[in-house]
């Protein structure tokens, strides 16, 4: 990216270090950027108010590189920095500077983000590590493994084993990020109502430490988050499509626990100023949905039963009736809602507005997989909701990102093959 005109006057490694970065990193044009040159400009117009903060954002462009290993940005960031420090801190030389920089920003999107993805060996916080990753982002996660693996992650990313509710630990993981994507979280009705107080601390206090943690781990403003919340809190209401104005009525300690994490975070906005989106999912599914826990979603066991000839079983006639959700939209969902988590605390449905009962599932997870497996119904369970649809209309309109993807093509892609 960056051309012979821009580098000419650089030293040799330094112009390699940026054909490097050219090369690795593609997709982001990251503020950080933006900052510097926005105040190399003032300066260049004999601004000299500018030249401490032109200093900073330089720092912090080296900062991010040198924390996460990316010799190339801190290499070229370090250089400048040094070169201006030593001229004159005050008031920057820009001779000496001037082809640093046009450097810098020749490289146009080179720039790595950094993200914190809590929850990230799950189903579908490593779907998020992934995306992230492939657009050259850098990424580091923090998870308990309790559900969680470390196989799920792509390569080069920083795992750091912990739990979300360790205020001190999740500081230190947060610190100089660009955004956190929180998703840790024992993610089950069942095992809530079992254990009221321990999944409290991972669901409630959890998001609490990060949204505290979040105030202070970056020296340009609190960093954005984007968390994980649920259609759980609207519990029995059945005012179908659920709209996000619907009254919550959780009615389990799940359910609780992210209506809880949803008013801290409007809390954090107000009285702390860090700005989040929660995003209230629907029933997500996809590769990777462990189909053996006691806890799993109802298309990872159904899927692994059509796929082993087993019969499916229905609680019940199999007349209820969810939302079903491809992981792939839900992560474009996240990442447009971290795009747009600049300020206020604002909530979104994540659900395709398309109405799905159970019997027509078992029915379509038979066809995609070509299973001959039989189709018997159980005793209904008496804790389950009913119905569940959402509507998607303000996650469209505010985040420009719908949920698309055709059941019958998600399913074909959970089990393997192209959808
Ligand atoms: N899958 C769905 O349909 C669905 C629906 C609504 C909401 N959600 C929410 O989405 C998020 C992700 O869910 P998922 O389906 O990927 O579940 P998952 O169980 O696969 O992922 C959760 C991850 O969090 C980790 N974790 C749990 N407690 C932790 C703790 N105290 N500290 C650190 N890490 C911890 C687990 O090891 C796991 O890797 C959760 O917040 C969940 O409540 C999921």
């Amino acid at each position: 990216m960056t051309d012979g005109s821009a580098t000419a006057d650089l030293p040799p490694e330094v112009r390699d270090a940026l054909a490097r970065l050219s090369a690795d990193y593609v997709a982001q044009l990251p503020g950080r950027l933006a900052a510097v040159r926005t105040h190399w400009e003032a300066l260049r117009a004999g601004d000299a108010a500018a030249a401490d903060p032109f200093l900073r954002a330089v720092h912090y462009l080296a900062g991010t590189g040198a924390t996460f290993g990316r010799a190339d940005v801190s290499d070229v960031a370090n250089r400048l920095e040094a070169l201006l420090s030593d001229a004159a801190p005050a008031a920057p030389d820009p001779a000496a500077a001037g082809p640093l920089v046009d450097a810098l920003c020749a490289t146009g999107g080179g720039f790595v983000r950094t993200f914190l993805v809590t929850g990230g060996c799950g189903f579908i916080g490593s779907h998020v590590a992934d995306a992230l990753t492939a657009r050259g982002d850098a990424v580091r996660v923090l998870d308990d493994l309790s559900t969680g693996r470390r196989e799920n992650l792509p390569d080069g990313v920083d795992l750091v084993v912990g739990d979300v509710a360790d205020r001190a630990l999740v500081g230190r993981v947060m610190a100089g990020v660009d955004g956190c994507f929180h998703l840790a979280a024992v993610a089950s009705v069942q095992r809530g109502n079992e254990d009221w107080l321990g999944t409290h601390a991972a669901n409630q206090t959890g998001t609490i430490s990060v949204l505290d943690a979040a105030r202070t781990a970056r020296a340009s403003g609190p960093v954005p988050v984007v968390y994980a919340s649920s259609a759980a809190i609207y519990g029995d209401n059945d005012a179908l499509p659920l709209t996000e104005a619907a009254a919550p009525r959780p009615l389990s300690a799940y359910g609780a626990d992210k209506l809880g994490s949803e008013l801290h975070a409007a809390v954090g906005w107000r009285v702390h100023g860090v700005p989040s989106v929660g995003l209230r999912f629907f029933n997500v599914y996809g590769p990777r949905q462990d189909p053996k826990s006691p806890y799993s979603g109802v298309i990872a066991i159904f899927t692994d039963l059509a796929a082993a000839g087993r019969p499916i079983t229905i609680n019940g006639d199999g007349s209820q009736t969810r939302d079903f959700v491809y992981v792939g939209d839900v992560v474009r969902l996240l990442l447009a809602a971290m795009d747009r988590a600049e300020g206020g605390s604002r909530v979104f449905n994540v659900c395709t507005g398309r109405v799905t009962t159970i019997l027509d599932l078992a029915r379509t997870v038979r066809d995609v997989s070509g299973s001959v497996s039989e189709i018997r119904h159980g005793p209904p369970r008496a804790a389950d909701i009913q119905k569940s649809l959402g509507d998607p209309s303000a996650a469209l309109a505010a985040l420009g990102v719908e949920a698309r993807t055709a059941l019958s093509d998600g399913l074909r892609r959970t089990l393997g093959g192209p959808g």
